[in-house]
């Protein structure tokens, strides 16, 4: 069982996720309000469900891939086959990254920019720097 909260400016609401398979609501509910620039920093201790999470937004928001766990791979580009100006969904996981500058490598500003693409980063405290000037929707989960 997993607790998440979501923050989103002002907005704040909480999902009760009873297992691993039940992610799907709380997905098309993301995937419903996502839009091309937005960030999604997913918070939560090891295990937490962060990856399963962004496993369920994909498959919610038309990926035809299954998105595996990026533990190795520090991005996962995903696109995404749906009306509407989202077309790829970009799956980061800074859990590895020890220095600033791996982040800047990534590019990721400039494919933030490109009018088509929302960013999902499992430990968004590992690029603290780079997340400063940003506006986020938090989803915080707990229970793990
Ligand atoms: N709602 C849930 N209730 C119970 N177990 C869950 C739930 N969601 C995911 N799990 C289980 O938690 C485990 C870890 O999931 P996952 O790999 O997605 O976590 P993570 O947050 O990405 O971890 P990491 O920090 O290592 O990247 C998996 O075994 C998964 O099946
Ligand atoms: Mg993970």
């Amino acid at each position: 069982m997993r607790m998440v909260t979501i923050h989103d400016g002002a907005d704040c609401k909480r999902f009760r996720v009873p297992s691993a398979s039940d992610w799907g609501d709380l997905a098309a509910y993301v995937a419903s309000t996502l839009k091309p620039g937005d960030i999604l920093a997913l918070s939560g201790p090891l295990g937490a469900g962060k990856t399963t999470f962004v496993q369920a937004l994909a498959k919610a928001l038309g990926a035809t891939r299954v998105p595996r766990s990026p533990t190795f791979a520090l991005i996962r580009s995903y696109p995404l086959h749906r009306r509407g100006p989202l077309k790829r969904l970009v799956h980061v996981d800074a859990y590895r990254i020890e220095h600033p500058s791996e982040i800047l490598a990534l590019d990721l500003d400039e494919e933030l920019a490109d009018g088509k693409t929302a960013v999902a980063i499992e430990w968004p405290e590992n690029i603290k720097g780079w997340l400063k000037r940003k506006k986020t929707i938090r989803v915080d989960i707990k229970g793990a």
